[in-house]
């Protein structure tokens, strides 16, 4: 078939009636500036104790409110605790050594570029329910007896 063709009938066929009436937004009918879930309005639990971990290799979460927490070129507000100039006065966890590495493994003197942005990582918690039923269960060596 003459190349010239193809989009030629395809054009049409978009224009049937029948494609018409196929043609449907996975959002329904509802405008776009309408938000087609409820609000969900995180209630972040207050600062508290640490929170038990699952695996010893996960983030820990963080067990306070970061709302307003700025992190970028200039500042880093996690670092103003959780610094290691700053930990003792502030009563915070100092940041792990292991964020010391570059990628290639090599120690450096201040925090990693790769561990600048700490909320690629460590998130807060909120009593909001679970959005996907989860039954994952923790290793037996960090479960709380
Ligand atoms: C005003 C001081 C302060 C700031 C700023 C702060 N934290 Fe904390 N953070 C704490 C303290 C104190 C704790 C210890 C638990 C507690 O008292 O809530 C803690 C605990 C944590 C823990 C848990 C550590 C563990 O061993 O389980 C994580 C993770 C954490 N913070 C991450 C962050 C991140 C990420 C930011 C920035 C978005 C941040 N914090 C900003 C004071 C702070
Ligand atoms: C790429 C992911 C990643 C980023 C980014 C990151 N962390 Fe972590 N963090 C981890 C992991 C994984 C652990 C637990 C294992 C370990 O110690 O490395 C951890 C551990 C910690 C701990 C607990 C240390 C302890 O002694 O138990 C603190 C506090 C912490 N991070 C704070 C921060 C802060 C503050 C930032 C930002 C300046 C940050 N992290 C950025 C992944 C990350």
């Amino acid at each position: 078939m003459n190349k010239m063709l193809i989009p030629l009938i395809a054009g049409l066929l978009c224009l049937s009636p029948l494609a018409q009436a196929e043609v449907k937004s996975l959002r329904g009918d509802r405008p776009p500036n309408e938000d087609s879930r409820p609000p969900i309005k995180p209630q972040y639990r207050k600062d508290g104790e640490v929170l038990p971990r699952d695996f010893v290799q996960q983030p820990p979460l963080i067990p306070h409110k970061i709302d307003g927490y700025q992190i970028d070129l200039r500042y880093n507000k996690c670092l103003s605790c959780h610094g290691w100039d700053k930990y003792r006065e502030a009563g915070a966890t100092k940041i792990s050594q292991t964020h010391f590495k570059d990628r290639e493994g090599n120690d450096l003197a201040d925090i990693a570029p790769t561990r600048y942005f700490c909320n690629q990582c460590h998130v807060p918690q909120a009593n909001a329910k679970p959005l996907v039923e989860n039954t994952f269960q923790p290793v037996e060596s960090l479960k709380e007896k």
